[in-house]
């Protein structure tokens, strides 16, 4: 059983202006060496699915709460967390690490050569469990599990303008390929991948 590596509280009161952040989102795909903090990752965690309510009801919508979506954050450069595939708990506001070493390469060859990927210090990738909607909403749900990754993807990218962070969704990939180098379990699904890093 992997140890739970409890993430710094998110900050309720960074300080960036709504339209703001809605002004200056674009895709950035160049992105400095330079590490990112934990700190800075669990913000954009915590945008992207964190628990905002006691009902554990979150920043970002779900048909009926069932919450389908999983979190995984792929580390490659962060002093505090050692490379490797972390899960997102989003109750803990923790990580699990599910697989150790730098994937980056990896994911971005499975991303249909995407290597400019490589170049963002972290990435964050949407996962989905379709049947917990699927099993209420029928076929429907799928359609519902695809609108809350739009969702989740939005946060992020709007948290990454509050932190002055570039990041860009990327959904053109190789399914089978991406969940073999994250480690996914059977039936958990990839959505989109976000890198993440310092704008150049
Ligand atoms: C569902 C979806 C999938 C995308 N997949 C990729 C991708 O695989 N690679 C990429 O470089 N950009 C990808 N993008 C980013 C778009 O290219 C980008 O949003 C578009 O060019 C508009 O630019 P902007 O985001 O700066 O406004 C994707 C965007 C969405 C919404």
């Amino acid at each position: 059983m992997s140890e739970k590596i409890t993430l710094p509280p998110p900050d309720y009161q960074v300080n960036c202006d709504l339209n703001k952040a809605l002004l200056e989102r674009r895709s950035t795909r160049e992105y400095r060496k330079d590490e990112l903090t934990k700190k800075e990752l669990g913000q954009l965690l915590w945008a992207a699915q964190g628990v905002t309510s006691v009902g554990a009801y979150r920043t970002a919508p779900s048909a009926g709460a069932l919450y389908p979506l999983e979190t995984l954050l792929v580390v490659g450069s962060c002093e505090e967390l050692k490379p490797g595939v972390y899960r997102y708990d989003p109750r803990g506001h923790a990580l699990t690490k599910i697989k150790a070493g730098d994937i980056r390469r990896d994911l971005a060859e499975a991303s249909l050569g995407q290597t400019w990927m490589a170049g963002g210090a972290a990435m964050i990738v949407f996962t989905a469990n379709y049947p917990r909607t699927t099993d209420r909403y029928g076929e429907r749900g799928r359609r519902y599990v695809h609108m809350e990754a739009g969702h989740a993807g939005q946060n992020v990218s709007l948290a990454a303008v509050a932190l002055d962070l570039g990041t860009v969704v990327v959904a053109a990939f190789d399914d089978a390929q991406v969940a073999r180098v994250l480690g996914l379990p059977e039936g958990e699904a990839p959505l989109c991948i976000m890198p993440v890093g310092r704008k150049q």
